[in-house]
């Protein structure tokens, strides 16, 4: 069976390709009807997640190397009904999680489980616990349809608020989210601060800006820049504590506010790292023009974001997924590059720079796009 995926556009070599040339998730061409009725079987059914993320949640693997390795060891260390496990079991060790028997002492992780330890670098046990922000925000993906024939977000049906002012609002989630983003601050936001030019900025205004880690960025980069972040009270709350904690709070002030509504200073530069591709192009056309309203004469709007570099086949999948949680947590979406320049365009920007100025490489795909206000129309000389 080759395992040669089909050439990508124009040929190009995705970033997503082992180095066998194979690319992960991309069905191999040459399966058999029986083979695809196996893998549609194992793509559609909700059973084996979900046993994964019940395995991640009760932290199984961790028990068995931990020498719980029967069955009703785990259920006495997980607090879990012993003859349910034993089922719960049965399917890990049916699909690859788990080997051995969980009635002699031989149950133990296999090499696929043990991505599931806590201490594993990749953090999918974290990124798989349901009570995690994103496991527990994919659990919203039950209302997927509705979301698909809406362009409705289904997260806050299921749990009756809006993704942000529910992360907002809970302090496990809201620090669950933080661990789970926050995979290496420094590599993901001195990247972009260190790339683009602050000689012309006096006064940066982030807008949604989280934690402050972008500003914190900023603050290594441009000592000289001061700013201003906007955020719901919750992350408000932690910019405040980092500021506070860096001597940054003199330099940087919190302000409690939505950026739906007018924005609380006017800056040579406004950042807005992150955000748009958590909302719709109705709700993000919003957002846009309260920046441009907050911009100074000659001022510039950085937009911080994920390139989806959509048509040359790279990064697919993890790109479409994001896509769609996008879409059913907050009814936003994955826009490319040009999206991104046609929806600044209706709020009245034109891009003006590219990638920041410096020569450093942008972690994780992402993209630096610097707008300024279109220059308003002359009338032509036969108007006049
Ligand atoms: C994906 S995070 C990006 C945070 C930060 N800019 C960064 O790059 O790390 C999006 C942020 O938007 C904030 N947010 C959501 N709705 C908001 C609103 N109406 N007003 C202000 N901030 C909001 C969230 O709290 C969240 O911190």
């Amino acid at each position: 069976m080759s395992t040669t995926p089909p050439a990508g556009p124009a040929g190009r070599t995705s970033e997503t390709e082992r180095a066998d040339g194979t690319v992960p998730f991309a069905p191999p061409p040459d399966l058999t009807d029986q083979d695809l009725d196996v893998l549609l079987k194992q793509l559609g059914n909700l059973v084996t997640p979900m046993a994964v993320r019940v395995a991640a949640t009760l932290r199984l693997v961790d028990h068995l190397r931990d020498g719980a390795t029967t069955v009703a060891l785990l259920a006495a260390r997980t607090g879990t009904h012993a003859p349910t496990l034993a089922r719960l079991v049965r399917h890990l060790v049916v699909t690859g999680v788990l080997e051995g028997d969980g009635e002699d002492g031989t149950l133990r992780p296999t090499r696929l489980g043990l991505l599931l330890a806590d201490d594993h670098p990749a953090q999918q046990r974290a990124w798989l616990d349901l009570h995690g922000a994103i496991a527990h925000a994919d659990l919203a993906f039950a209302g997927l349809l509705d979301a698909v024939r809406t362009g409705r977000p289904a997260y806050q049906g299921r749990y009756g608020r809006p993704f942000w002012e529910d992360l907002s609002a809970k302090q496990e989630l809201a620090d669950s989210f933080d661990a789970l983003m926050s995979c290496d601050e420094d590599l993901a936001y001195d990247a972009p601060a260190a790339s683009l030019d602050w000689t012309a900025t006096r006064h940066v205004l982030d807008v949604g800006g989280g934690n402050g880690a972008l500003l914190a960025a900023v603050a290594r980069t441009a000592p000289e820049v001061r700013g201003t972040l906007v955020e719901l009270p919750g992350p408000a709350a932690q910019a405040r504590r980092r500021f506070a904690e860096a001597g940054l709070d003199d330099r940087f002030a919190v302000v409690d506010g939505s950026f739906f509504d007018p924005l609380p200073a006017i800056a040579d530069t406004v950042v807005l790292s992150f955000v748009l591709l958590n909302w719709s192009d109705e709700d993000a056309l919003v957002v846009l023009r309260r920046c441009v309203e907050a911009l100074e004469p000659g001022g510039r709007l950085v937009v911080l974001d994920r390139a989806d570099r959509a048509g040359d086949g790279s990064d697919r999948f993890f790109s479409t997924l994001l896509d769609l949680r996008m879409l059913v947590f907050m009814g936003g979406r994955v826009r490319t590059r040009d999206e991104v320049i046609r929806l600044a365009a209706d709020a009245g920007l034109v891009l003006a720079a590219e990638g920041g100025s410096g020569s450093r490489t942008l972690p994780f795909g992402f993209s630096i796009l610097e707008f300024v206000l279109a220059p308003v129309p002359t009338p032509s000389a036969k108007e006049k």
